[in-house]
């Protein structure tokens, strides 16, 4: 199964991606994440990618194209995959036309996670992650069993850089402008599946489930 997950920023992309990679036994690829490690990391890539990153604005396309093409080639994307965050804008939608023609296959699903502004602003702001492991969590929602400490690693918890209020609000911006055409685009070859993002997690996943695991 070839899946692309979008949806604005905090809605709750990369949780249910988890959880649907797992469901399908497929590889959760993260454009957020492999740049975030990038960056960490501090590779020609990462370098590149820092000051887009950290201030809300989408990294060029063919930096994005390239990362894209090498972790599509890879032999664990042969038996599907779930997209987290690409394609962003309608060049990546042809960059993704052009890798998956090249590798013979094509997307089964495009899924667009939507829930209101509030909720996504709550969801950010709340948000907590851990620097080494990249587990998830929210001082509300999924609170983590000893405050500021990943129970997976033990490591401290921090705030990502562009969860700042006025980052939140230039990626809001940025999807509304370059991101929802890229739904579009997918409406019109019938790919497009919305579901709604409200609710908790469990729930959130019953409704993709539905529609992507057990259809
Ligand atoms: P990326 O990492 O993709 O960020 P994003 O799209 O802004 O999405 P987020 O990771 O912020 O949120 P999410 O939807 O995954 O939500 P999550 O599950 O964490 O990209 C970051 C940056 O990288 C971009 O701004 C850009 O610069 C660059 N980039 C990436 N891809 C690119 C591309 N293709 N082209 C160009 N540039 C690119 O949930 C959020 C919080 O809510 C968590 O705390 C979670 O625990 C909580 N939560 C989740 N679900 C629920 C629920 N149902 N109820 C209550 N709380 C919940």
């Amino acid at each position: 199964m070839r899946v692309a997950l979008m949806g604005p920023p905090g809605v709750g992309k990369g949780t249910q991606a988890a959880r649907l990679t797992a469901a399908l036994g497929v590889p959760h690829v993260s454009t957020g994440d492999i740049l975030r490690e990038a960056i960490r990391t501090a590779t020609p890539l990462g370098r590149k990618a820092k000051g887009f990153v950290e201030g809300g604005k989408l990294v060029p396309d063919e930096l994005i194209g390239e990362l894209i093409a090498e972790r599509l080639g890879r032999p664990d994307a042969g038996r599907g995959f779930v997209l987290d965050g690409f394609p962003r804008t309608v060049e990546q939608v042809g960059i993704l036309d052009r890798v998956l023609g090249r590798l013979g296959v094509a997307l089964d699903r495009v899924i667009i996670l939507f829930a209101p502004e509030s909720e996504i602003v709550r969801r950010l702001g709340g948000r907590r992650v851990c620097p080494r492991c990249n587990e998830v969590f929210h001082i509300e929602s999924r609170p983590p069993k000893s405050a500021g400490v990943c129970d997976k690693c033990g490591s401290a918890l921090a705030q990502r850089p562009d969860d700042s209020e006025d980052v939140i609000r230039e990626r809001l911006a940025v999807y509304g402008e370059q991101t929802l055409p890229v739904a579009a685009a997918y409406r019109e070859r019938g790919l497009l599946v919305e579901i709604e993002g409200t609710g908790s997690p469990d729930e959130v996943f019953g409704r993709l489930e539905a529609e992507v695991v057990k259809a």
